[in-house]
């Protein structure tokens, strides 16, 4: 067996299994099931932050929306409805007795009566809760364009976010790690910019915003927050666009985004410096901006928080 205290704080929290809050002792599933052996599990990342009011979820809605499409687009069915699973997520935080940190609902393919390749009905529903503050080791980025290529349309949905895709992203960060960089951007099946391993990509020019069009990428939550915050409250134009890897490197900034890193600088980009190696001045407004609605402290931003007393 492994050496469970590798994961302290986690080891602190109770995880929600199939309807129930268990000690993170006995959160199992079964070493048969579906998912161990082909990844079939769909799942998210959800950040919970500490606001005036109190501890709140951010963004449950476009999280458990997005669940929703990526377990009907792999044949899956979520056996709970919309109000318990959010009365579930707001029951996980409480028990953790944590005010700040990131959930992992998932959904996976569970124990069928043989080892087969198809699909299972069984499916176990876990929700585990984790304290976490800064994502990354290191908020200024250094990162190079990869050779590995993101998963294509052509290979599954790409707007889904499955446990088993994540192989692909795992090639990605060792490909920078062999390149001494912290990251590395995915071309998509076009030689175009799509996005690093859980982040989407943007760069600023001109004082406008620019990030790849969806089709190729996850449709991250954090790249649409920031789209509407540059827009209504930086006024700057932005644009989803076909970028290629040149488009990328003219940009004046770059940063990256996701749920658990929230927005990286980018400070580097395959051996050329980037905004003299400093995060930008619309980097770091957007990032105040993040910080205030996610902590709810921007009028205007309420309906993107659960809170979960
Ligand atoms: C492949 C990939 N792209 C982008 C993102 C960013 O998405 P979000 O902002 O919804 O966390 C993630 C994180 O979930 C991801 O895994």
């Amino acid at each position: 067996m492994q050496d469970l205290s590798v994961v302290p704080e986690a080891s602190q929290t109770p995880v929600w299994i199939n309807g129930k809050i268990v000690d993170w002792k006995n959160a199992y599933i079964h070493i048969f099931s579906h998912v161990i052996s082909y990844g079939s599990g769909v799942f998210e990342g959800v950040r919970v932050y500490e606001t005036p009011k109190g501890t709140a979820i951010f963004h449950l809605t476009d999280h458990l929306d997005r669940l929703d499409l990526s377990a009907k687009s792999f044949g899956m069915k979520l056996p709970y409805s919309r109000h318990e699973f959010v009365e579930a997520h707001k029951e996980v935080v409480r028990a953790s007795g944590h005010a700040h940190g990131y959930l992992r609902p998932q959904i996976q393919f569970g124990v069928s009566s043989r080892i087969t390749l198809a699909a299972t009905d069984a499916t176990d529903v876990t929700i585990i809760f984790q304290p976490l503050g800064q994502y990354r080791a290191t908020k200024e980025l250094k990162v190079v364009t990869s050779e590995v290529e993101r998963i294509s349309p052509k290979s599954g949905d790409v707007e889904a976010k499955i446990a088993g895709y994540y192989t692909n992203p795992h090639y990605n960060h060792l490909f920078a790690n062999k390149k001494g960089a912290d990251e590395a951007i995915m071309l998509d099946i076009n030689g175009n910019v799509a996005e690093a391993s859980s982040s989407n990509v943007f760069y600023v020019k001109d004082g406008e915003l620019y990030t790849p069009k969806t089709g190729y990428i996850l449709k991250g939550i954090t790249r649409k927050t920031l789209l509407e915050l540059a827009e209504k409250e930086l006024g700057m134009k932005t644009h989803e666009v076909v970028m290629s890897p040149e488009d990328l490197r003219s940009g004046d900034e770059i940063f990256l985004s996701g749920t658990a890193a929230e927005i990286d600088p980018v400070v580097e980009i395959d051996g050329t410096q980037i905004s003299n190696g400093k995060i930008g001045d619309v980097t770091q407004k957007l990032t105040d901006l993040y910080g205030k609605v996610t902590s709810g402290t921007l009028p205007g931003y309420e309906q993107w928080l659960t809170y979960v007393n």
